[in-house]
């Protein structure tokens, strides 16, 4: 099983490919998750990457697609995977077309600006294992903590009010336009995400033709 998740910022695209990931026993590729990693370890892939992601942009297509090409390589993508992020313009799409893969199914998550605003001043992250929480929706167990590895929590430096404001705005521009692509395709399938984690977790999995779901 292949499957993209689409969606705005703070949609909920990484904490529903954890829950899917699991169900299914494929692995999450999130290329945000990856180059913060490359950030904190200050490869050159990171240093290039950061000014980007501090401000809201995208990291150019050529730096992203390299890192997708050499991560769909390993041993633990043979039997499906998803992708959380990726791709996030037309060129990716079309990159991913060229490396010979085709998903199965393409999730778009949707929400209204207006809840992702709030979503985002609310998330907090493990610096540790990038576990995502969100102080109202899916707190910790034991306040500022990582339920995983006991890390303390933080605020992504993109959360920032003014940088979520440009992040919504390149969604807009630039992947929302993706929707059309797939769906010329056949493969969006859309799904309501502005309700609970369960919720939307539930239609996600009908969306996948998951019974009982
Ligand atoms: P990335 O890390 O991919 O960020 P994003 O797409 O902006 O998405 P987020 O991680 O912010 O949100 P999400 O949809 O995963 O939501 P989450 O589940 O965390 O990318 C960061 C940056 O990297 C980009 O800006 C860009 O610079 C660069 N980049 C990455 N990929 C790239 C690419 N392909 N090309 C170029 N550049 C790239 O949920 C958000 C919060 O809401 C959490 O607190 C969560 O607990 C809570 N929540 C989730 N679901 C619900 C719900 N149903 N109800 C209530 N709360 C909920």
């Amino acid at each position: 099983m292949k499957i993209i998740f689409l969606g705005a910022p703070g949609a909920g695209k990484g904490t529903q490919a954890e829950i899917v990931s699991e169900r299914f026993g494929i692995p999450t590729i999130s290329t945000g998750a990856i180059i913060r990693q490359a950030v904190k370890e200050g490869t050159p892939t990171g240093i290039a990457a950061k000014t980007y992601i501090d401000n809201g942009a995208l990291v150019p297509d050529d730096v992203v697609v390299s890192i997708i090409q050499e991560r769909l390589a390993a041993p633990d993508c043979k039997n499906g995977f998803i992708l959380d992020g990726f791709p996030r313009t037309v060129p990716q799409a079309e990159a991913l077309e060229r490396m010979g893969i085709r998903p199965d199914a393409v999730i778009s998550l949707e929400v209204d600006d207006e809840v992702i605003v709030s979503r985002m001043s609310g998330r907090r992250v493990c610096g540790e294992c990038g576990a995502t929480y969100h102080v109202v929706s899916l707190p910790p167990k034991r306040e500022g903590a990582c339920d995983k590895c006991g890390s303390a929590l933080t605020v992504r430096r993109d959360d920032k009010p003014e940088v979520v404001c440009d992040r919504l705005r390149v969604y807009h521009e630039t992947t929302e336009p993706l929707k059309g692509f797939y769906a010329s395709l056949g493969l969006l399938l859309s799904v309501r995400g502005a309700d609970s984690v369960g919720e939307t977790t539930a239609r996600t999995l009908r969306a996948l033709g998951v019974k009982n779901a």
